[in-house]
């Protein structure tokens, strides 16, 4: 058998980052005079995963069983969590040919700011559970890829902590605390710790199955700590059962579109809307005078049987006619799933699962290397769809079912 064709079934060679490539390069195979070609021995697997996909594989094997799931799992039975996925594979792409294009400029800006690439982080719990550096890393790599940080309330580390390890810019995500004053407190430090944006979140949480068969509760301590930076003031000792039952009722399930006028008087920083699917709740962001919304279903861990949120997305766009920003989560595991969401009109888009798989398997690097490999597979889908700039991205690029 010819060598190459040896190394091809090895799948040895194939490309820079070749899953099976040794960091020092490609192995040659040694013959041994008259005995044909030897085998060459299993070689270990690249540092740099090719695809998103191949972190969540690796997360995998590196997370406790119930962590894991409690990351990577929907709610109910998953159809929502399926369909996001599912429903950008239901629309094609249309390249043209021959437009000689070699290159894309990925730069943009999010309500003003630039970010060098379409692609921010979507806020993401308690990242203690996923690595010891939590946020701090995800902050440090969304801020040397130049893009925006979206920090979750629950966040492992004090939002002074994350604003000093990331010097990006950084979003703040809202659960909205039952105690105003607790509320008033955070906003002001997130604003003097120099946020962007304010995100209330505003979809409801899920039941996630496979959290209650794991028995899966955040570790006692961990809850404690994230209350605590919350700005929450509890007493020196709680048995788990009422940490667990403050923590529960600390955030109020009883807001209304008018927490917005409230929210307006507490901070100076853009408001915006995450957990938007349906035009009405879009039309009602408008009145409120929003700067923008986050079309999500929380990554199909809200209610499930929600639509796709690429599915709601151009609905949205279309009632909101330009009079907010509209981003967009949920579902993407590829660059050309972001192409898809711009040309149906989201300004940028927000991964979640894929930067804490990241971050799951190598901290800071894996996060870094997930925007990497976003960065190559946005660039290389607009460069074959002739767009030189984001602006240049458009609907006739798609064919739809
Ligand atoms: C483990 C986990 C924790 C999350 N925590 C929050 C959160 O604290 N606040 C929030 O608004 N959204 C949260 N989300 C939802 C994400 O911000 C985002 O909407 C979703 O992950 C996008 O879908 P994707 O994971 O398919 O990219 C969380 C998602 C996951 C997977």
């Amino acid at each position: 058998m010819k060598r190459r064709t040896f190394a091809k079934l090895l799948g040895l060679g194939t490309g820079p980052f070749g899953l099976w490539q040794t960091a020092g390069g490609t192995q040659k195979t040694e013959s041994v005079a008259g005995a044909g070609p030897t085998i060459p021995p299993p070689l270990p697997p690249t540092r740099f995963p090719i695809n998103v996909l191949e972190y969540e594989a690796l997360a995998r094997g590196s997370l406790p069983r119930p962590n894991f799931d409690y990351l990577s799992t929907g709610s109910e039975d998953e159809v929502t969590l399926r369909d996001n996925l599912e429903a950008f594979g239901r629309i094609r792409l249309l390249p043209p040919v021959l437009h000689g294009i070699g290159h894309c400029d990925l730069s943009t800006t999010v309500l003003g700011e630039p970010v060098s690439i379409p692609v921010m982080l979507a806020p993401v719990v308690t990242q203690g559970l996923f690595h010891p550096e939590g946020e701090l890393a995800s902050a440090r790599a969304a801020a040397s890829h130049g893009t925006v940080f979206g920090v979750s309330t629950g966040s492992t580390y004090t939002v002074e902590d994350i604003a000093a390890a990331g010097k990006g810019p950084l979003w703040f995500q809202l659960y909205f605390r039952r105690d105003r004053e607790v509320t008033r407190g955070l906003l002001q430090r997130v604003e003097q710790a120099g946020f962007k944006t304010v995100v209330l979140t505003v979809d409801r949480d899920g039941r996630k199955e496979q959290d209650m068969r794991n028995r899966f509760t955040l570790p006692q301590r961990m809850l404690y700590r994230v209350m605590q930076q919350i700005g929450h003031d509890l007493p020196e000792k709680m048995s788990n059962e009422e940490l667990y039952k403050f923590a529960n009722s600390a955030r109020d399930p009883g807001l209304t579109w008018e927490i917005f006028d409230w929210l307006r008087s507490v901070t100076r920083l853009p408001l915006l809307a995450k957990g938007i699917v349906s035009p009405s709740d879009a039309r009602k962001a408008v009145s409120a005078g929003l700067d923008g919304i986050i079309v999500s279903n929380h990554g199909g861990r809200a209610l499930d049987g929600m639509p796709a949120t690429i599915d709601a997305l151009e609905e949205i766009v279309r009632t909101v006619d330009g009079r907010l920003k509209v981003f967009m989560d949920g579902g993407f595991r590829r660059g050309r799933d972001v192409l898809k969401a711009l040309a149906l009109g989201a300004r940028a888009v927000l991964i979640g699962r894929p930067y804490a798989w990241g971050l799951a398997t190598a901290g800071e690097a894996g996060v870094h290397r997930v925007l990497e490999i976003f960065r190559e597979e946005v660039q290389n889908a607009l460069v074959t769809c002739a767009c030189a700039r984001i602006s240049d991205v458009h609907k006739d690029l798609l064919l739809r079912g």
